[in-house]
């Protein structure tokens, strides 16, 4: 298809809040921090600028409130060349805000307040090769956002988190659904979401990389995708990149296990950088990255 964008997001957009410390506090306790900054994320944010790093004209469908925190945001997607035509700002909302804990394993905890988030909505889609989409924003907007993306032939993609379960009228609409491990069993395992016509589900296990599922008789265990050895200091936003970079590489044409390896590439370096979107590698050092490991 021809489309104008390569890869549009629909999700949320956050100020991150974040606080280090070395180790997250369990329920009923209370930790000493280390130091306090704040950052550009959320999922959806995090997704639509490691497309647009990665190459891809990126379109994103989002809302922020009309507060210095929106306008921040706003600023960020401009420096990254994402077009905003679709973002939405909404008078008297608050802007989406994430408080993030983490320790020094690089591990986090994050609670989302959605803000403008829980307003986020899909009239028109913009043209787009690859619609990629988290669940930070209302789940209806989601199901529409897949609906004019297969009306329209686009590749859709789920990454279903925050977990939850999901409608199997939704799940029905995803070509490509990239849960992590918790989530798949959420939605019922690799082989319901195949029932319900995935073509291809990617789990995502952390440090220990991802396993590519694809749809059809004598599959058997997957694709492993190794994952690239780092030190991690944040993994904020490491699912995100992930996401957002494999989008990008499949709308310039990459087979899945090419776009695959390169997005845990990607994925990886972020981690070694505080911060969600502030993480988030150029093309550029994910090629030499990706030369460097052979
Ligand atoms: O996936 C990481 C993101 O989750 C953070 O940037 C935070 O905003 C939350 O949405």
């Amino acid at each position: 298809m021809s489309a104008r964008h390569d890869v549009c997001v629909v999700g949320s957009s956050n100020l991150d809040l974040v606080a280090t410390a070395a180790v997250l506090p369990g329920p009923g306790e209370t930790v000493m921090g280390r130091d306090y900054a704040e950052h550009p994320g959320g999922k959806g944010l995090n997704q639509a600028v490691a497309a647009a790093r990665a190459g891809a004209r990126t379109v994103f469908v989002s809302a922020v409130g009309d507060d210095t925190a929106g306008t921040g945001l706003l600023a960020v997607m401009h420096g990254d060349g994402i077009d905003t035509s679709c973002v939405a700002t909404r008078a008297g909302v608050p802007t989406g805000r994430a408080l993030i804990g983490v320790g020094d394993s690089g591990e986090n905890s994050i609670i989302v307040v959605p803000g403008a988030n829980a307003t986020v909505e899909v009239d028109e889609l913009p043209a787009a090769r690859v619609v990629l989409a988290q669940l930070e924003v209302p789940l209806g907007t989601v199901h529409r956002a897949f609906e004019l993306a297969r009306a329209a032939g686009a590749t859709t993609v789920l990454n279903p988190a925050p977990a939850q379960t999901l409608p199997t009228e939704l799940l029905a609409l995803c070509d490509i659904v990239v849960p992590n491990e918790h989530e798949v069993e959420l939605l019922g395992g690799v082989d319901a979401l195949f029932a319900l016509g995935a073509r291809a589900v990617v789990v995502t296990e952390g440090s220990r990389g991802a396993t590519l599922h694809r749809g059809g008789a004598g599959n058997g265990a997957g694709v492993h995708i190794a994952p690239f050895a780092v030190s991690p200091v944040d993994t904020t936003g490491a699912g995100d990149t992930f996401c957002g970079s494999l989008c990008a590489r499949l709308a310039a044409g990459d087979d899945l296990v090419d776009a695959l390896r390169w997005a845990a590439a990607a994925a990886a370096l972020s981690t070694t950088r505080a911060g969600a979107v502030p993480s988030i590698p150029l093309a550029a050092e994910v090629d030499a990255f990706v030369t460097a490991a052979g």
